[in-house]
């Protein structure tokens, strides 16, 4: 093990310095040699840091460090003193856990220390696989590269949400668990026995939580094949009292050629959903609800949307919020009209 000597009255100077540059090993204890400390490093400090310690006295040592027996409460206390803390904030906020799997965004800037964020993140959420974010979400089955990190690599994985369970390869399928407070909002507006079409339906997480809570007939409609897959197996794993008809392929072709009137239609595939919305209102009865999702950076233009896609009928917007930020000064935002 590699360490730092120093005079005990300069070590807290130099300790500062060591951290400002990440080069402490945190897994490590300081330990004291009569006047002298030893700080444990993750590398032989380069030429620049030690001339701006300014410090005659200071050798590079080679010894032996005790491990730390404290185990981290956070992510954030666990990587303290590798990465400045609004970077640990950073990659805090952009946590997300789905069953067994982490998935983290770690900023290119940390590429050379991503498998130490990684093993932060296996300890302190004591899941079973980590993954960090390799793409945007893109193409028209909505998924993205995933780089495995730490653990298992284990894609699959059941995940719960309000009392469901919806098995998916986070690899092969799009699923976000922050839609889960907007789907138990869709949830609580449906009644019993209406006819609703989930248009861009996933591994079913709208459609298998309200047939799990009401009767009725639920067409859910996919073009990925892995999500019709994982759909099924969770019309299985859970307890639904409505009827669930998973259909694979292009929603466009399917309301084209079925003649469905439904009481209630959920378009949740917010980057191109604009381009569904006559097909979804002609497959509306009178008085039908839209629970319609649009990226936008205000309300204004998912509402003309709705409204000029309807054309004569009588449009009456129930509800608009932001579901979730997409980027920065966009949202995923959420409009309940009802067409007359
Ligand atoms: C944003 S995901 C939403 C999935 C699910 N509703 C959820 O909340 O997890 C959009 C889904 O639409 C599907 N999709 C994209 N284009 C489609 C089309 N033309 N017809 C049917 N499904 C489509 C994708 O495969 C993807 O699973």
């Amino acid at each position: 093990m590699i360490g730092l000597k120093i005079p005990k009255n300069q070590a807290e100077y130099v300790r500062r310095i060591l951290l400002k540059y990440s080069m402490i090993d945190l897994k490590l204890k300081i330990k004291r040699q009569d006047n002298y400390v030893l700080i444990p490093l993750i590398k032989e400090p380069p030429e620049e840091i030690i001339a701006e310690m300014g410090i005659s006295q200071l050798e590079v040592v080679h010894t032996s460090f005790e491990d730390h027996q404290r185990s981290p409460r956070s992510l954030k206390g666990y990587l303290e003193g590798q990465i400045v803390p609004e970077k640990i904030e950073e990659i805090n906020k952009s946590f997300d856990i789905i069953g067994d799997i982490v998935i983290l965004e770690i900023p290119e800037e940390f590429e050379s220390i991503k498998y130490l964020i990684a093993d932060a993140a296996l300890k302190f959420t004591k899941r079973r696989s980590i993954y960090r974010k390799g793409s945007k979400v893109k193409g028209i089955k909505r998924t993205r590269y995933l780089e495995f990190l730490a653990g298992e690599d284990i894609s699959q994985t059941i995940h719960k949400e309000y009392g469901s369970r919806f098995m998916l390869d986070v690899r092969k399928v799009y699923f976000s668990p922050r839609l889960a407070t907007e789907r138990d909002k869709i949830v609580k507006q449906v009644k019993d026995d209406e006819i609703i079409i989930d248009m861009f339906a996933g591994v079913g997480p709208f459609s298998i939580s309200i047939a799990r809570q009401h009767e009725g007939k639920i067409y859910a409609i996919d073009i990925n094949p892995d999500a019709i897959y994982y759909l099924k197996r969770n019309i299985e794993l859970n307890k639904v009292k409505g009827e669930i008809i998973p259909i694979s392929g292009d929603v466009k072709k399917f309301l084209e050629n079925n003649d469905i009137k439904a009481d209630r239609i959920i378009m949740n595939l917010p980057g191109m959903a604009c381009k569904f919305l006559k097909n979804a209102i002609k497959s509306l009865k009178e008085g039908g609800i839209l629970h319609y999702y649009e990226f936008s950076s205000d309300f204004n233009q998912p509402v003309t949307r709705i409204r000029e896609a309807a054309g004569s009928r009588k449009v009456t917007i129930l509800d608009k919020r932001r579901v979730k930020s997409s980027s920065p000064g966009r949202w995923h935002m959420g409009i309940d009209a009802k067409i007359h």
